[in-house]
């Protein structure tokens, strides 16, 4: 999937954004409905409980990175830094 599906406001904003949970079911009311963990999307949407993420990674606060000079560059989200163009 486009990373900027779910993190819409890479292109504009200073942050790239977590996705509300309106924007998973709009794939999960039909995809994998059956399983659990999307049974558990779909209460969450039935309590109008946002989903409690749990933060895996952070970069220390004096860091600045605005996605959007490099969305207009078209550099991919999975360039690495050592690859060429
Ligand atoms: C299906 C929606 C979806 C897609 C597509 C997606 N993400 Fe995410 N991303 C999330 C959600 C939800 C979180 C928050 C989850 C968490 O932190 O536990 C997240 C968190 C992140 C974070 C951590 C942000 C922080 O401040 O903690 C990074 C970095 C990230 N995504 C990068 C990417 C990249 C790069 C791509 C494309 C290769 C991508 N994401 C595609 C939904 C998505
Ligand atoms: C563009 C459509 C789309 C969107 C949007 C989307 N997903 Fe998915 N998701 C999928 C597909 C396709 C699969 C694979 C289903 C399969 O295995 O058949 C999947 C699989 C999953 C699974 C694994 C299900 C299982 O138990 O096998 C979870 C959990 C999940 N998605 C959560 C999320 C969450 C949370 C979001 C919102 C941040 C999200 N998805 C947004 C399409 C989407």
């Amino acid at each position: 999937m486009d990373c900027q599906y779910c993190h819409a406001g890479a292109r504009r904003g200073a942050a790239a954004g977590i996705p509300s949970v309106d924007r998973c079911v709009s794939c999960h009311r039909v995809t994998a409905a059956d399983r659990p963990d999307i049974q558990r999307l779909a209460g969450s949407v039935a309590a109008q409980t946002p989903i409690p993420w749990v933060r895996v990674f952070k970069v220390p606060e004096y860091v600045c990175f605005p996605h959007k000079s490099h969305i207009r560059a078209e550099v991919k989200c999975q360039r690495r830094g050592d690859e060429r163009h």
